[in-house]
């Protein structure tokens, strides 16, 4: 760029505005308009910073250190950024093409959902028509609701570990809204040519015909979204390894791991998928007590899958799964068949436990009186991944360790001996981050390309910012506070490191060995955190549509003051709620004493951890249209 020569006199002054954008040549003046004076631009300006300080104001905490605090509001944004402009969008981002997949969309609107309860149901329903009858998903998002992309890079493929996310975002959405009329929800199915987990081509299948699933009458079919859940789920939990746990197939969460597609298994995923069935047979019996509810209707075929449930044996259940497959080869009939809830329920249970104990009990590696783990994986040799290695050394990952401790597979016992492992063995020399995993060592080229990474970098023992977050979420979730909040500080501290993470503040998707910050703003990590900070640390989250608040606060947070507040909205009113820890108390050391609405007291001592405020409460104590306060004593627990 170059400008006309100026000569200035002392204390005289130029202002050039430099525009830059892309629009197509025939805008180029009308949109040049908008800016082309000092004036436009300072309120075009002023309009943006309104903008997005409007967006980091939805869920906005305080009290903490005022840089912490300042951190949040930055990673609040990473959603909204990562929903506009998809991943990898930055120039610095050397994969990608800046589309958001499937397990990415469902994580983020964790955040945007705890943001705007009430405008993503739309988003959640029209979403679930992106699921294929044999419960894998077209993975690429494209703009506007409900289009999607079978694979930007045309590889047929399956990531197993899809099928958790949708029910684990809908879930929060039930909650926070106590809206679970959101299950009977009709949607299609994703058609094209991938069929039987990208096993097989169906011919038949032509681009003309679309992508909604048709039954075998040429109908446009629909199901209800509890019936696309319950595909995802129990397809996946059918599809078991000779070692007892689900099958990796081309991947999971980490998508490093892409080369086990005959013998691979996941132990992290069959924990989470159990939990899921666990939430299934909930999410029935809630169905049975709110509604009555005596049967649930799903596409006949579907019934194969629910008479798998019933085989206590995986080589049957796999069995099971190609008879389904075969029959639905050539379409659905389209007709529907009645099933019993209560039974439902009680075979989802059952299959749910079974596959957490399968961890428990099979998976789990003790290397003391103080220190275990679990293995997270079966190679395509079938052999185990983790574990004490021939030369005496150890290999794990954080994976495993935060799903079994997530979905409940973990005992407490168990838990607290991983916690140790996790500190003593994870922990990277040079920055203190917790690795990903140890090194995965040599290649032998039956599990993953994550091998031929250098170690320390992305999912090859770098510190991965989405899986640390998510397994500070699991500590908090069992109880751990202060282990989880050494692992938020950790993050923190490495992201706003700035002279060594050289990045602008939020957090990134991993920091290297050298303590650079890696992909800014791109992360599920972004919304991991805020989805922590909220429903765990600060406690606030919904309970089918009633309030639950169950602070897990430590006395640090309390060092520039004695107050912590977070501003957020619930029922579709704006609330902030206060902590008071007048006495520097530690989580284990309080209970709730005195809670107010707007200044009015609603009960002088709770005398529990947690409380519940009642939909029909908020209702009446709510009000529309201003901050609504709630303020909370934290006192000296008794007993
Ligand atoms: C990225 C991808 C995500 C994948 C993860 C691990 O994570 O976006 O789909 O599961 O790597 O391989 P993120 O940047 O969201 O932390």
């Amino acid at each position: 760029m170059r400008f006309a020569k100026v000569r200035l006199a002392p204390g005289e002054k130029k202002e050039y505005i430099i525009c830059a954008g892309i629009t197509e040549k025939e805008n180029f003046n009308k949109e040049f308009e908008k800016y082309n004076s000092k004036e436009k631009v300072e309120a075009a300006w002023k309009q943006n910073e309104e903008h997005w300080n409007g967006e980091a104001d939805k869920i906005k905490f305080q009290g903490n250190s005022d840089k912490f605090d300042g951190w949040l509001r930055w990673v609040s944004i990473q959603p909204v950024l990562r929903k506009i402009y998809g991943c990898s969008f930055l120039p610095y981002h050397d994969y990608g093409r800046g589309g958001r997949g499937w397990r990415d969309l469902w994580q983020d609107y964790l955040t945007l959902l705890l943001q705007n309860p009430m405008r993503v149901r739309s988003v959640f329903v029209h979403n679930m028509k992106g699921v294929r009858l044999d419960g894998s998903n077209a993975t690429i998002i494209l703009d506007g609701e409900g289009n999607f992309q079978a694979d930007r890079n045309k590889i047929s493929r399956v990531w197993m570990d899809h099928g958790v996310w949708p029910l684990f975002t809908l879930l929060l959405y039930m909650n926070q809204t106590g809206d679970i009329s959101i299950l009977d929800e009709e949607v299609s199915y994703w058609k094209d040519a991938q069929i039987e987990r990208a096993k097989r081509i169906d011919t038949n299948w032509k681009k003309e015909d679309g992508n909604s699933q048709k039954t075998k009458d040429g109908e446009c079919y629909t199901g209800t979204i509890l019936e696309h859940l319950l595909l995802e789920n129990l397809i996946c939990s059918l599809n078991i390894g000779e070692h007892g746990n689900i099958k990796l197939e081309d991947g999971d969460w980490n998508d490093q791991l892409d080369m086990a597609p005959d013998k691979g298994e996941t132990i992290p995923f069959t924990a989470f998928y159990g939990k899921n069935i666990c939430d299934i047979a909930d999410l029935l019996e809630i169905q049975i007590e709110k509604e009555d509810r005596k049967t649930i209707s799903v596409f006949e075929e579907m019934e194969i899958l629910l008479e798998g449930l019933k085989e206590k044996e995986p080589q049957k259940e796999v069995e099971v799964l190609k008879k389904y497959y075969e029959h639905i080869r050539f379409g659905i009939s389209g007709k529907k068949k009645k099933i019993p809830v209560l039974e439902l329920k009680d075979m989802l249970r059952w299959k749910g436990k079974q596959l957490l104990q399968q961890v428990r009990e099979n998976e789990w590696i003790e290397l003391s009186s103080k220190e275990g783990f679990f293995n997270g994986y079966y190679n395509n040799d079938g052999n185990a991944v983790d574990g004490i290695l021939g030369d005496g050394k150890l290999r794990f990952g954080l994976t495993a360790q935060t799903f079994s401790i997530m979905s409940g597979a973990a005992t407490d016992e168990q838990v607290q001996k991983t916690i140790h492992a996790v500190n003593n063995y994870l922990p990277d020399k040079n920055t203190g981050g917790i690795r990903l995993t140890l090194p995965l060592g040599d290649n032998t080229w039956n599990f993953g390309r994550g091998f031929a990474l250098i170690y320390g970098e992305k999912e090859n023992g770098g510190m991965f910012s989405h899986m640390t977050t998510m397994y500070a979420y699991a500590l908090y979730s069992r109880g751990y506070a202060r282990e989880g909040y050494q692992i938020i500080k950790s993050i923190y501290e490495l992201s706003t490191n700035t002279q060594i993470a050289q990045i602008y503040p939020g957090v990134p998707e991993y920091i290297s060995s050298r303590g650079r910050g890696m992909y800014s703003y791109v992360t599920g990590a972004g919304s991991w955190t805020i989805f922590l900070m909220l429903t765990q640390v600060y406690g606030i989250r919904g309970q089918l549509g009633d309030l639950l608040i169950e602070p897990k606060l430590v006395k640090e947070q309390y060092d520039s003051g004695e107050v912590l507040t977070v501003d957020t909205l619930f029922a579709e009113k704006e609330v902030c709620v206060s902590f008071y820890n007048r006495k520097h108390l530690d989580y284990g050391e309080y209970q709730l004493g005195e809670l107010s609405i707007n200044g009015e007291v609603w009960k002088n001592q709770i005398n529990s951890t947690s409380v519940v405020l009642h939909q029909a409460e908020l209702e009446e104590k709510l009000i529309a249209g201003r901050k609504n306060q709630i303020c909370i004593e934290l006192v000296e627990r008794k007993g």
